[in-house]
């Protein structure tokens, strides 16, 4: 462990709830067993130029975009039918730095990684290693709108965690949930994909859903992977949205019945009904209102909106 980060532990404040605890680190709250990862990732991640990172909060849409990342990407090695993502978990496919390739804060070995190499991290854009911000690798962020977030996540966290909605909604508005709060995650990324739109792009869930077909057309191109006329013609973004539509990737053995590689957690829980504005059957108009208010008075003046 580096001095600067002995002493930024030192200086972390611990939030004690029975129920859920994160600690602050680095100007976001974090889950403690994750922090000793993150500085391992801080410290030993060297990016590649061709590098793809997908970064989000949790429950934003990761699982899909790194589904689609990974079909663009590999669309002339797999066919869509014996593609990996048949078999295989997303987020087996394209590993998480601080959950899984330095999970046990050794340097995992990434050579046997076939490049350009996908990686997902959900820690927001200043804490990224130097290496990442410096390189000339790209980072995708998905964001979400904060209440469908918070659905989403309590739905995750309830599976283990006896925790109501109510805290759920609660650790938001403090801004102390995992990986929070909310929107400087958002605000970080957002920024930079304003001053530097060849290294962030800034995908929202609710765009993906609404307009998929340019999304992904942007996409592609972004990660360098542009897709052609002749390709769109012969259909190549439909059956690559098909593919990694939830419903298809809800129904493969392998999401249904499998757990992945690096986690305690079933496949299927990753999937669930994957809506726009569901949020508005869980939460009284007041607890609306209330967070709207606190979203609108950190994110204004930005031009982000949800
Ligand atoms: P809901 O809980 O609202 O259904 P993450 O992947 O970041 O953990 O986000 C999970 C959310 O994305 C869940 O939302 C999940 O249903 C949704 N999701 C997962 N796969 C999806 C896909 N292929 N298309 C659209 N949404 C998807």
């Amino acid at each position: 462990m580096s001095p600067m980060a002995d002493e930024e532990l030192s200086q972390s404040q611990t939030q004690n709830s029975p129920k859920f605890s994160t600690d602050l680190f680095q100007g976001f709250w974090h889950r403690p067993s994750l922090i000793p990862n993150i500085i391992a990732f801080q410290k030993h991640f060297q990016a590649h130029d061709n590098d793809i990172v997908i970064a989000s909060k949790p429950k934003s849409g990761t699982t899909w975009l790194k589904s689609l990342v990974f079909t663009i990407v590999n669309r002339t090695r797999y066919s869509l039918s014996n593609t990996p993502l048949n078999t295989s978990n997303p987020h087996d496919l394209v590993p998480c730095f601080e959950y899984d390739l330095y999970k046990n804060q050794v340097p995992n070995n990434l050579t046997s990684i076939s490049t350009p190499r996908l990686f997902s991290t959900h820690i927001p854009y200043s804490s990224l290693p130097e290496s990442i911000k410096l390189s000339d690798c790209r980072i995708v962020y998905i964001a979400r709108n904060p209440f469908d977030v918070i659905v989403s996540l309590w739905h995750f966290l309830k599976l283990p965690k006896p925790i109501t909605l109510e805290e759920c909604y609660e650790m938001f508005c403090r801004g102390e949930e995992p990986f929070g709060p909310y929107w400087d995650h958002v605000l970080e990324y957002w920024k930079e994909s304003l001053e530097r739109p060849n290294k962030v792009l800034f995908i929202k869930y609710e765009d993906m859903k609404e307009d998929p077909n340019s999304i992904i057309k942007n996409l592609a191109d972004f990660i360098g992977f542009p897709i052609s006329m002749e390709e769109e013609e012969m259909g190549i973004i439909e059956d690559i949205l098909e593919l990694c539509s939830l419903e298809n990737l809800k129904n493969l053995k392998v999401n249904k019945e499998g757990k992945n590689r690096y986690s305690t957690r079933e496949n299927k829980t990753y999937f669930r009904k994957g809506e726009v504005g569901d949020y508005v059957n869980y939460f009284s108009p007041s607890s609306i209102q209330r967070f709207s208010k606190i979203i609108e008075e950190k994110l204004g003046g930005s031009g982000l909106t949800f």
